[in-house]
């Protein structure tokens, strides 16, 4: 997909782009930029920087700014403040770990696609009653893995989700088998070792081999 600058994007554009959706935890402002280019160069553009330091916001804006070929998004929203300021940053989507109502207008009168978290068939509920059918399944694993998704397949079979908690390679692709699921979400493109090591080979092979696995 040939992506323009400043174009909006919609919850299945971004969960369609690659089959992962790296979950960055940066520290500092530094690592951001070649961060992202070898993910980039790797073949994974939509980036969830999460907004779990007080550096995140800033790596969101040094990306928007000097990676154009990058779509960096903010992760760990939690509330309608963390929303307007992610998106004040250049954040072009976001997810979230849980769903509130708050979280979801407030993105929604942002214009930034939001992939709200559920974990509950009352969850998915709300999330719908939202407005909003792209979902994160968090946390995936714990909170029933892949049988969870197939037997959610039935009740809610207009629902799409990007399971991460737990996700690796050694099951992304019992994930990726589900007709529900678009993509997946995980941590594992970004160990905290190789981005503290400034290690951007290792990433970008990392973001390769994720780039390489298929939906079913
Ligand atoms: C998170 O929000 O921390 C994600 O679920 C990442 O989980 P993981 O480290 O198990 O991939």
């Amino acid at each position: 997909m040939a992506l323009k600058q400043g174009e909006i994007l919609t919850a299945i554009d971004v969960m369609r782009d690659a089959a992962v959706i790296p979950v960055i935890v940066l520290d500092d402002v530094a690592h951001a930029v070649p961060l992202a280019r070898a993910l980039v160069e790797g073949g994974i553009r939509m980036l969830e920087v999460t907004l779990r330091t007080p550096a995140a916001l800033a790596c969101i804006e040094a990306i928007s700014r000097h990676v154009p070929s990058a779509v960096a998004g903010a992760g760990t929203v939690r509330n309608a403040a963390e929303a307007r300021a992610a998106a004040a940053a250049g954040a072009r989507f976001a997810v979230s770990p849980g769903y509130t109502s708050a979280v979801g207008e407030a993105c929604r009168d942002l214009g930034m696609p939001l992939l709200p978290g559920v974990a509950t068939g009352s969850e998915v509920m709300a999330a719908l009653d939202g407005g909003f059918t792209e979902l994160k399944f968090f946390p995936a694993q714990q909170a029933g893995g892949a049988a969870m998704l197939k037997a959610f397949s039935g009740p809610f079979q207009d629902v799409r989700f990007c399971p991460t908690g737990g996700v690796s390679p050694a099951n992304a692709r019992e994930y990726l088998a589900l007709p529900n699921v678009m993509c997946v979400g995980g941590s594992w493109l970004t160990p905290a070792e190789l981005v503290r090591e400034a290690d951007w080979a290792r990433i970008t092979q990392l973001a390769r081999d994720a780039a390489a696995l298929r939906r079913g």
